[in-house]
């Protein structure tokens, strides 16, 4: 469970998340709005690349704000970017690697980084570098590290951006089965509203960092305030 409190961020003069609160209970909870409706902002107050001014996050009971970034990955905090971090010159299996150090015991990383390579389908490629993969091999690698070590909350950035139709839907498959076999909730920002509809149960809609909607996607996306911020968009 994600509760947001009140939140504010300023940079400079604006403010791309206002006085937000919002609790999200869904396995796979769905963000949308605008572009600079401040999706990503919020991804980084959670995450601890952007400190707010004002309010409180959670993951369950436990506050994030007094936490480092490192110290909320520990606690089961895991993201992806916007745009793909896979290291070039690194092997798949050595990517996924770079995260076990800091999740996983002593004596228990190889295992780690196979059960992950065995969930995203990557076992094959495992000793591929970075930059011989393609762009779906590239958001496997991503969703990969993001399992290892206990997730509890695995927060996606557009994840399935420039995927072909086919793959779009194994992508979607497998972040479907994420709660139930690594127990972890997933927060999943996308334009594409049929993605949104297809996975997620619960959406939260942000308009200029404020709460346009919150609750059931067929509701909330049913909202004539939400057909207006997107018009033009679906
Ligand atoms: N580091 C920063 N410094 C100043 N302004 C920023 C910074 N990061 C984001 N912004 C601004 O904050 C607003 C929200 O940006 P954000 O990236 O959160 O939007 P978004 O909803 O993720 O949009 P998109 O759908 O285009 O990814 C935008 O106006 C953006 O220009
Ligand atoms: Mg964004």
């Amino acid at each position: 469970m994600i509760k947001i409190d009140n939140l504010i961020v300023q940079f400079g003069g604006m403010r791309p998340i206002n006085e937000l609160s919002a609790v999200l209970t869904a396995p796979v909870a769905g963000l949308i709005g605008p572009n600079g409706a401040g999706k990503t902002t919020l991804l980084n107050v959670l995450s601890g690349f952007v400190k707010p001014i004002q309010g409180s996050v959670a993951l369950g009971e436990r506050p994030l704000l007094p936490m480092t970034p490192l110290q909320r990955v520990r606690a089961g905090l895991r993201r992806s970017f916007q745009t793909e971090q896979v290291v070039e010159d690194l092997t798949v299996a050595g990517n996924i690697a770079a995260i076990t150090d800091h999740v996983v015991g002593a004596g228990h990383h190889a295992r780690a980084v196979n059960q992950a390579l065995a969930f995203a389908g990557l076992t094959d490629v495992a000793e591929r570098l970075g930059q011989s993969l393609n762009l779906f091999q590239r958001r496997l690698v991503e969703l990969a590290k993001c399992v290892v070590g206990e997730p509890k909350l695995i927060l996606l950035d557009e994840p399935a951006a420039g995927l072909t139709e086919e793959e779009g839907k194994a992508f979607r498959e497998l972040v479907l089965r994420i709660p139930a076999e690594f127990r972890a909730q997933v927060l999943i920002i996308d334009h594409d509203v049929d993605l949104i509809r297809s996975m997620c149960s619960e959406t939260m809609v942000l308009d200029y960092g404020k709460l346009l909607a919150l609750g059931p996607t067929q509701s909330v996306l049913a909202d004539p305030n939400v057909r207006r911020a997107y018009l033009g968009e679906f």
